[in-house]
């Protein structure tokens, strides 16, 4: 398996300092260029000379969250509709639904003593949101779909290993994306099996995505156009938020004193019943100190259109632009203590609601055209999921597995992490 797996020093990735300070090449071998200054980052994210880069495409296939110019334009309007701008509660339902199957997992887990890996827990459960609220289905509560982390691991890792040159890719790791890739597209395969053999029944008025993408896509190019779009769908929902979430977990299990503050404010019952925002200030404090230090999407990669000026730099045409989201959101210019866990930062003070130093200073999310449309659906299921856990439960790292980080295109906690779950006011067994 190719994953590139780096110590965590407090809050620190090492590896994405020496990346960067070791530099990367595309593919056609001219340097990357990396944006560390939160302006610049809103020129690349908003101007229409840069577009999303071609290698991830080639990996990934031509989904809504690899494409751009005419064709996103089209994808988007399929996909949209699932997440309707003006409705951020529109798969609050899917999250309601999910959610309870995670909590008793976790509390088998306390019950019986083992312990659990943090990774597989949430992406289970955040695998099986997006089946319900994107592709229709249920899947019940211990599903296996955590095997797609493979895939995503696989091919993350033959990103990297392409532009960073210190990292070579061995015949092995070539076969295993291949099975991985092929396990994948099994999945996808069945996926649409199951929604094509539902037309004519009554669930073909289902308006979710999986229906629209393939009424709209279609079959002229033998299927790939809709196995793209679903394989970048889950590419998109399922890793990302669970990451999000077990980062927030751990973060959590080795900051006493915020998990301590939190569990007040849940116990206190200030969170509102349905996770919306603003209810909730110390947790959704504790999730964006989280997205801060840990953002799923670490690194936001474009490609120049034509020659454009980016501040004092002219760049030519297919240069490769990394918008560093991991090292704005560290920047010691707009952050103070920039690598400490300290989610009062994000707390409202006395002129009102936080605000960020710059726009771009902290944009877990993205933005401009491409601004994340999972954004309230994963909101709804880390704010959801964490004040159900944390009113539950206390959540510790085992000793014999310390914190360290995996990077491919989503930076993630290692796959190895274990936890063991005690019911809160219990002793430990
Ligand atoms: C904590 C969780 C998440 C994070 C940090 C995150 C982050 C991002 C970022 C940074 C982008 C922009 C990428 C770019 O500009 O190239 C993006 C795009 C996208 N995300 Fe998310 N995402 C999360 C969850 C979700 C979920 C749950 C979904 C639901 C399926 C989703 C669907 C999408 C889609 C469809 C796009 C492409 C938008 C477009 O290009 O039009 N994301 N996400």
């Amino acid at each position: 398996m190719l994953i590139l797996r780096s110590e965590i020093d407090g809050t620190r990735i090492r590896a994405i300092d020496k990346f960067v300070a070791s530099g990367a090449r595309s593919p056609s071998g001219r340097p990357v260029i990396f944006v560390h200054d939160p302006s610049l980052a809103e020129v690349v994210l908003h101007r229409p000379e840069f577009d999303r880069e071609p290698l991830a495409r080639s990996l990934y296939g031509n989904g809504i969250v690899f494409s751009d110019g005419e064709h996103w334009r089209e994808r988007r309007r399929i996909v949209q509709p699932s997440f309707p701008p003006r409705d951020p509660d529109h798969h609050l339902q899917d999250v309601m639904w999910a959610a309870p199957g995670l909590v008793r997992r976790f509390e088998a887990a306390a019950a019986s003593g083992a312990t659990l890996g943090v990774v597989e827990e949430t992406v289970r459960y955040t695998v099986r949101v997006l089946y319900r609220g994107v592709f229709g289905q249920e899947l019940p509560e211990d599903h296996d779909r955590v095997e797609f982390l493979e895939y995503f691991d696989s091919i993350g890792g033959l990103l990297l290993a392409t532009i960073f040159p210190e990292l070579k890719l061995d015949a092995r790791s070539m076969s295993s994306i291949k099975l991985q890739a092929s396990t994948m597209n099994a999945e996808v395969d069945r996926l649409v099996g199951i929604r094509r053999a539902e037309a004519g029944s009554s669930a073909e008025n289902r308006n979710d995505v999986l229906g629209r993408i393939i009424e709209k896509v279609g079959d002229a190019d033998g299927g790939d156009g809709v196995r793209d779009e679903v394989r970048s769908l889950l590419m998109a929902g399922a890793e990302t938020t669970s990451t999000a979430l077990s980062f927030l977990l751990l973060m959590l299990a080795t900051h006493p004193e915020a998990r301590t503050r939190l569990e007040h404010e849940i116990d206190a019952g200030s969170n509102g019943a349905s996770g919306t925002s603003g209810a909730s200030p110390f947790l959704d404090a504790v999730i964006f100190e989280t997205l801060r230090l840990f953002p799923p999407v670490w690194f936001v990669a474009r490609e120049t259109l034509v020659p454009v000026t980016l501040g004092d730099r002219r760049l030519e045409k297919d240069e490769m632009v990394f918008v560093s989201t991991a090292l704005i959101h560290r920047h010691p210019d707009l952050w103070a203590e920039p690598d400490s866990f300290m989610p009062e930062r994000f707390l409202p003070g006395s002129e009102g609601a936080w605000q960020p130093p710059h726009r771009y200073a902290f944009f877990p999310f993205g933005g401009g055209r491409h601004l994340c449309l999972g954004r309230h659906v994963a909101m709804h299921e880390l704010r959801i999921a964490a004040r159900e856990i944390v009113r539950r439960f206390q959540v510790d790292i085992v000793e014999s597995t310390p914190l360290a980080a995996e990077l491919g295109v989503v930076l993630k906690p290692g796959r190895k992490i274990r936890v063991r779950v005690v019911e809160r006011g219990r002793t430990p067994r």
